[in-house]
């Protein structure tokens, strides 16, 4: 069992890009494996930041295979970006990368359809989707009959399915009336796409065959999750998550590789909550306590520049994902962001309908309902972004993460305390 997993905790950017290149060194291999283009995962090194959307946070490590699996819904077009990026920025090894045949592919349609249908829900709120397409895409792949995979771009009957597609959905999409939308040319979006095909031609295998491989051969593989658990379409927030399976679960649907595969699941929390677009946060801040996290945090999206909503962390969230995604341990981030902040909340329970639970409810209705209970706890003023070992942190720092650490359950694995590779903390076994 060589593998390891990172899976973010709470609604996504946990700086889960950070810690997979902190940990790439160590592995063979590095698979996206669900998600797409909504994800940015931001990788910082020296004074170089990479956002990553949709390329492995492994690419910026020479020799390191990166593998975007069957699970993940590619754009071709923001691959080729990316990949121009990183070669304009001197970063040479992209060679290294494979693109699964099997992997959905997202088209126009689903950029308008996306427009169309986020401020359209049944439940009145709007999901505040990054617009990439990227539920439509998956609604088609379940839907099987109007879905193209990357494997479809090199087929003879690439075009007639393009045209198949544009008849069926034009009416369809004229009625919604995305903003903007221009009726489908099928020949235009083949032309485009067949060369979007031809470009990264060399990329694109059976990624599962060759994982299959290459766990045979020993190699160890890094799975790098996107988005957050409680965005997972079956276990999270629902309907305001993303499109795919972003818990723990989804490593083997989306590698294709057998969750036994898997030796190491590193759970990264935030030390405080963040969430971008609707949908409840039982521990949101309107205060200037929340827009001092969003300043110091500098806390606006990566993909969408979004300000994020704050608030302060949630261990009944928390604790529900660390036992969902089978996380063995933590990895809080960002624990500069609270110097000065004052006193910490730590929310411990929910109260329901006046009973008090731990259990995370299971309708959005309930955890619009639910009231945090907080316990708090001394903060610090000190800048601690210099901390490179846990006897660097000032006491009340140490004594929030063990806190931290045993509402959830889990130990602590590492801490962050600054975006550079350098900036953090390794936490020893029973270290806390
Ligand atoms: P991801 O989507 O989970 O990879 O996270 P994002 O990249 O969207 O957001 C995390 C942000 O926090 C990025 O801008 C990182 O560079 C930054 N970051 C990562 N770790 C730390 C940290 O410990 N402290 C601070 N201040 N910033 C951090
Ligand atoms: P990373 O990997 C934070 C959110 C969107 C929206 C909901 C659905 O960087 O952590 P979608 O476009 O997926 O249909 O949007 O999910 N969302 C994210 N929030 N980080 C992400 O990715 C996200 N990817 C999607 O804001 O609320
Ligand atoms: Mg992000």
């Amino acid at each position: 069992m060589s593998g390891t997993c990172v899976i973010g905790l709470q609604w996504g950017d946990e700086a889960k890009g950070k810690i997979v290149d902190l940990l790439t060194p160590q592995h063979d291999i590095v698979v996206r494996y669900q998600g797409g283009a909504n994800a940015g995962h931001t990788v910082v090194v020296g004074d170089e930041v990479y956002k990553l959307s949709l390329l492995p946070s492994g690419v910026l490590t020479p020799g390191v295979t990166c593998v975007i699996a069957g699970g993940v819904v590619i754009n071709p077009a923001k691959v080729i970006e990316e990949l121009d990026e990183l070669v304009g920025r001197k970063v040479e090894d992209c060679d290294n990368l494979l693109l699964s045949d099997r992997a959905h592919v997202i088209f126009p349609w689903h950029f308008a359809e996306d427009r169309a249908l986020d401020t359209n829900t049944t439940d009145g709120e709007n999901i505040g989707t990054t617009q990439r397409g990227i539920g439509p895409c998956y609604r088609d792949k379940v839907g099987r009959s109007l879905a193209l995979r990357l494997g479809d771009l090199y087929h003879d009957e690439f075009a007639a399915k393009v045209e198949h597609i544009c008849e069926a959905k034009n009416p369809v999409l004229q009625a919604m009336k995305p903003e903007g939308f221009e009726p489908l040319d099928a020949a235009a979006i083949t032309k485009q796409y067949a060369e979007y095909a031809e470009r990264i031609r060399p990329y694109v295998a059976d990624t599962t065959d060759y994982l299959l491989n290459a766990v045979e051969d020993g190699k160890r593989v890094l799975f790098e999750g996107a988005q957050g658990s409680l965005l997972d379409v079956d276990h999270g927030t629902f309907p305001f998550v993303t499109s795919s399976n972003s818990s723990g679960v989804g490593v083997a649907s989306g590698s294709g590789l057998p969750a036994k595969h898997v030796g190491h699941v590193l759970g990264i929390v935030k030390a405080y909550s963040t969430r971008v677009g609707g949908g409840p946060f039982p521990t949101e801040l309107h205060d200037a306590t929340g827009q001092q996290i969003r300043d110091q945090g500098n806390e606006y999206g990566t993909v969408t520049k979004r300000p994020r909503r704050c608030g302060w962390i949630d261990t009944v969230a928390i604790r529900y994902t660390t036992r969902l995604s089978g996380v063995d341990a933590v990895s809080v981030m960002l624990l500069d962001v609270l110097s000065g902040v004052g006193e910490l909340s730590i929310c411990t329970d929910y109260d329901l309908n006046g009973e008090r639970s731990r259990r995370f409810p299971s309708h959005v209705d309930d955890l619009r309902r639910v009231k945090p209970v907080y316990e708090t706890m001394p903060g610090w003023d000190q800048d601690v972004t210099g901390a490179r070992e846990l006897g660097d942190l000032p006491a009340e720092a140490r004594a929030y993460l063990k806190r931290v650490s045993e509402l959830i359950g889990v130990p602590v694995e590492y801490a962050s305390v600054g975006p550079e590779r350098t900036q953090t903390i390794a936490v020893g076994a029973g270290a806390l």
